[in-house]
């Protein structure tokens, strides 16, 4: 064995749903500056829809995953385990063309992460975890539950924000264990930002910068309840009369809105515009020219704040609390009268504005890779 291949580490990535596209796309590519680390991208096929996942693949330049575990849509315990059972199966046959898994890498807050980081660290397979220690404290969210699990397990833990720090702490992760090194959503954000505002995704929609509203809809509490969901689409029907609005819907959202009798509703505001889940690009050049987003989704907070654009967030907790107390986020919860003051405040140019927290600068991807090739005793340093 040469020398080289005495220090080779091989590393499963694992991703199953969009959000972990988006957070896996910049640490391949940082992890493939390193010539003794070898990454086995496995998708567990959690989303599988060409919208919500193939066009991802694409857009962020990220190469075709390795290993496909076709897991598809279930309920969650049923999910979980078809995830667990394929990925440990292939986990133990180690990689394609031989030589075993060092590290398992898992990324985000969905069922595909937690599953995954249980089925590794069952087979004694160390688990990194990138989003680590985000906390909304509402057990009610099944993210907030994979958040607790996945954390549990993993010993390398990759935070975004400093809440996430004290989270882990107060859970008693050892210090050595915690790393700080940034939001690497951030980093494809930067990547791909220049290329997303030179797209005609604007005009496709017949929209003028500054002066339309983006939203998304997709968590259980605002879409699978129907009084939730009816309350919400009439701020959002009676706001497109001033500002229009565009609505990329999830496939869940556009499930519930057929059942509850309220697609013919929004076929009628006309300034609506309701479009299928679109790409990491399109969605881009919309939100970073938008007036507002309205939105539950994670991810979007995020990058509001980072776009600067103001954002008010369906949610009555985050996880991610920077967003609101730096960021452009405000919660909103489902409260109509609040949506409603919010957007009249965007409107009448008194909203807050916000600041780009520290280590979202497009480089956590580096840091990353740094924390996961150092030897042993390096990995133990706190990075900040
Ligand atoms: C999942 C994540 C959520 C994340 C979201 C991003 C969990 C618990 N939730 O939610 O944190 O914000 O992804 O989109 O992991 N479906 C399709 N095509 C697909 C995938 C799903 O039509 O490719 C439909 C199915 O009817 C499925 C439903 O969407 O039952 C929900 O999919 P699922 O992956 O269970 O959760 P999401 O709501 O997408």
């Amino acid at each position: 064995m040469s020398p080289r291949e005495m220090n080779q580490s091989n590393f499963a990535c694992v991703v199953g749903a969009r959000p972990n596209f988006v957070k896996m796309a910049p640490l391949l590519r940082a992890l493939d500056c390193y010539a003794n680390i070898r990454t086995v991208l496995i998708h567990t096929g959690q989303h599988y829809d060409a919208g919500l996942s193939d066009v991802f693949f694409e857009e962020l330049g990220m190469r075709r995953p390795d290993i496909c575990l076709e897991v598809g849509s279930g309920k969650h315990g049923a999910q979980a385990a078809k995830v667990m059972e394929r990925l440990e199966v292939c986990l133990e046959q180690g990689l394609p063309g031989g030589g075993k898994y060092d590290r398992v890498v898992v990324v985000g807050d969905v069922n595909s992460t937690m599953a995954s980081a249980l089925a590794a660290v069952k087979l004694q397979i160390p688990v990194a975890h990138v989003e680590a220690g985000l906390r909304s404290f509402d057990r009610s969210m099944p993210e907030e539950i994979n958040r607790i699990v996945t954390d549990a397990v993993a010993d390398v833990l990759l935070v975004s924000e400093p809440a996430g720090v004290e989270n882990l702490r107060r859970e008693g992760h050892p210090e050595e264990h915690i790393h700080l090194v940034g939001n690497i959503m951030i980093d494809t954000l930067k990547r791909l930002l220049p290329e997303a505002k030179k797209r005609d995704t604007l005009d496709q929609f017949h929209l003028s910068p500054g002066r339309y509203g983006v939203v998304t809809l997709h968590r259980p509490s605002n879409v699978d309840a129907p009084a939730a969901l009816e309350r919400l689409l009439e701020v959002l029907i009676e706001t497109s009369q001033e500002l229009p609005l565009v609505f990329p819907v999830h496939p869940r959202t556009r499930k519930r809105l057929a059942e509850f009798g309220l697609s013919r509703r929004i076929e009628r505001a006309r300034r609506l515009t309701l479009t299928e889940p679109l790409g990491y690009l399109d969605l881009l050049a919309l939100t970073s020219q938008a007036k507002v987003i309205i939105t539950d989704s994670g991810g979007l907070q995020e990058e509001a704040t980072v776009l600067g654009i103001p954002c008010l967030t369906a949610r009555p907790n985050t996880e991610r609390p920077i967003t609101v107390e730096e960021g452009t986020s405000t919660l909103v919860g489902n409260d109509a009268e609040k949506l409603r003051r919010c957007l009249r405040s965007v409107l009448d140019g008194t909203y807050k504005g916000g600041r780009c927290p520290a280590l979202w600068d497009g480089q956590a991807a580096v840091r990353i890779a740094q924390v996961l090739t150092a030897p042993a005793r390096a990995v133990q340093s706190q990075l900040v």
